[in-house]
């Protein structure tokens, strides 16, 4: 469905993030036939460079970061001739004039994103008031990481809440744009089956998995600074927590869905200083093999010590009705086994089984929920084994793989959430009280691992992290799921 005019904005335009994912996704939006006149896309940085440089930029982002079956010359031309650039200067101010000559007479819907280093977001705002650029149908879009605890998160939130309401603040976790995610709550919600089942009498636990093949990359200030515990728990595998475990809200409104996220969140059990060793792993990874070959470790690639975790596993309890006694583990690491992100529902064992040895074993039902790579739902059940053979018993997936269901391209989780910053939808982005509610969890863990000086144990690369964190869920006579 075409969407209302608008212009884009996006600061930091020339970097890694436009590059990689907004720049293609606006290109396969437009693909799509999206966008209505007059829409325009505008790049802005401190960099110097013409509309015409800008658009070759663009250019080449979309041949890179485009799958070849989607590249269409004349759209790729249709796209660029949208596309313009305004020099500008966050902290001076300068250029700031230049872009509202650009855009103070359209009537389009306004969309900032900031791209930036979070270090701008106060600038960047400020400068947007100060030259009259903020309507009343504008929009903000930050991008994390969005603090580095409670104390800075709401500053940072003060900061921006100064200049725009939160009805047009849009803190993006791009989990949440992943279409599988998103199917998490059409499972959940539309479907009968499973809700009288979501709960501590039938669900004997839940495994949220994010491992990545990936080292470091390019951002080693970053991610040294932040380690796996701010980078990846305290945004990503939490939301994935929270649609697991939220109550049903009573639409899809953002904020009866953010209601019901922020209960879950409220609800976490605090991890403190004498639990943290029992219930928290933290890892980094030592010199080892990825699919490409060998690789380094974390310290050779840095080039200096560090002490930063690239894995962390986590026994989580929710302290509600519903999740009483149900833990939920979650691990996530750079430079594991494969690239799996997964969430698995492990129910109950049955109460007996008539069915005697010969049978073999009755393994537990598990809903597997798979966000990457070939994102997909798998239900394991137990049938019989087809044959003359007996009474023998086999585990199936009942493979709901959309891929194949489907046959359609995944779209990139920022496709959905830019158009969705431009319809003016929250529900897919984290509100105030969620992010700092996500932090007041993560604080404790993190105060817990420096009080203790709590050391990162040594993993290789390409293995499924420290040793410490298979103990940490067989400690409780379980295993993590095996993804293939
Ligand atoms: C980002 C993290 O938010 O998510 C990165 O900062 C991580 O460290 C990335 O690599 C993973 O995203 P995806 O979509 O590739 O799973």
């Amino acid at each position: 469905i075409p969407v209302d005019p608008f212009d884009f904005i996006i600061f930091g335009g020339t970097g890694d993030l436009s590059e990689r994912k907004l720049l293609p996704s606006l290109y396969h939006r437009q693909r799509d036939h999206q966008f209505c006149e007059p829409t325009r896309i505008i790049g802005t940085s401190r960099t110097q460079m013409s509309k015409d440089e800008f658009r070759a930029f663009a250019r080449k982002a979309i041949e890179e970061h485009v799958d070849a079956d989607y590249i269409d010359p004349a759209e790729i031309d249709r796209f660029l001739a949208r596309l313009f650039y305004v020099p500008a200067d966050a902290v001076s101010g300068e250029g700031f004039e230049d872009l509202k000559a650009m855009i103070a007479d359209s009537t389009s819907i306004r969309a900032f994103y900031l791209a930036v280093a979070p270090a701008l977001f106060d600038d960047i705002s400020r400068n947007l008031k100060a030259h009259d650029l903020i309507t009343p149908t504008a929009r903000i879009v930050l991008e994390k990481p969005l603090g580095r605890d409670l104390a800075s998160a709401r500053e940072l939130n003060d900061l921006v809440g100064r200049n725009f309401h939160e009805s047009q603040i849009f803190r993006i976790d791009h989990y949440l744009g992943k279409e599988t995610v998103q199917n998490l709550m059409a499972l959940r919600f539309a479907n009968a089956l499973y809700e009288p089942l979501w709960n501590s009498a039938h669900i004997d636990h839940v495994q949220i998995t994010v491992a990545e093949t990936v080292g470091l990359e390019d951002r080693l200030t970053y991610y040294d600074k932040a380690g796996a515990l701010r980078d990846m728990v305290q945004n990503h595998l939490l939301q994935l927590l929270c649609l697991v475990a939220m109550e049903a809200p009573a639409s899809m409104d953002a904020d009866e869905v953010r209601d019901e996220k922020l209960k879950v969140l409220r609800a976490l059990k605090r991890i403190h200083d004498n639990e943290a060793p029992r219930r928290t792993v933290r890892g980094q990874y030592r010199a080892g093999a990825s699919a490409d070959g060998p690789v380094k470790g974390y310290v050779e690639e840095l080039g200096k010590e560090s002490g930063t975790e690239t894995f962390v596993a986590i026994r989580a309890e929710i302290e509600n009705w519903r999740w009483a006694n149900v833990p939920f583990y979650l691990r996530t690491g750079k430079r594991m086994a494969t690239r799996v992100s997964e969430i698995v529902i492990e129910f109950k064992p049955i109460p007996h089984s008539i069915f005697g040895e010969n049978a073999g074993p009755i393994f537990a039902n598990q809903l597997v929920i798979r966000l990457q790579p070939d994102e997909g739902v798998k239900q394991f059940i137990m049938i019989k084994d087809p044959g003359p053979g007996g009474m023998r018993l086999r585990q199936i997936p009942l493979d709901m793989t959309f891929a194949e269901s489907f046959r359609e391209r995944a779209p990139d989780a920022y496709e959905r959430l830019i158009m969705d910053v431009v319809r003016g939808n929250q529900t897919l982005f984290m509100r105030r009280d969620e992010v700092e509610a996500a932090w007041s969890w993560i604080d404790p863990i993190q105060d817990a691992w420096e009080n203790a000086r709590q050391e990162a144990q040594g993993y290789t690369s390409g293995t499924w992290g420290p040793s410490a964190s298979i103990a940490l869920i067989e400690r409780d006579g379980r295993t993590w799921h095996e993804s293939t």
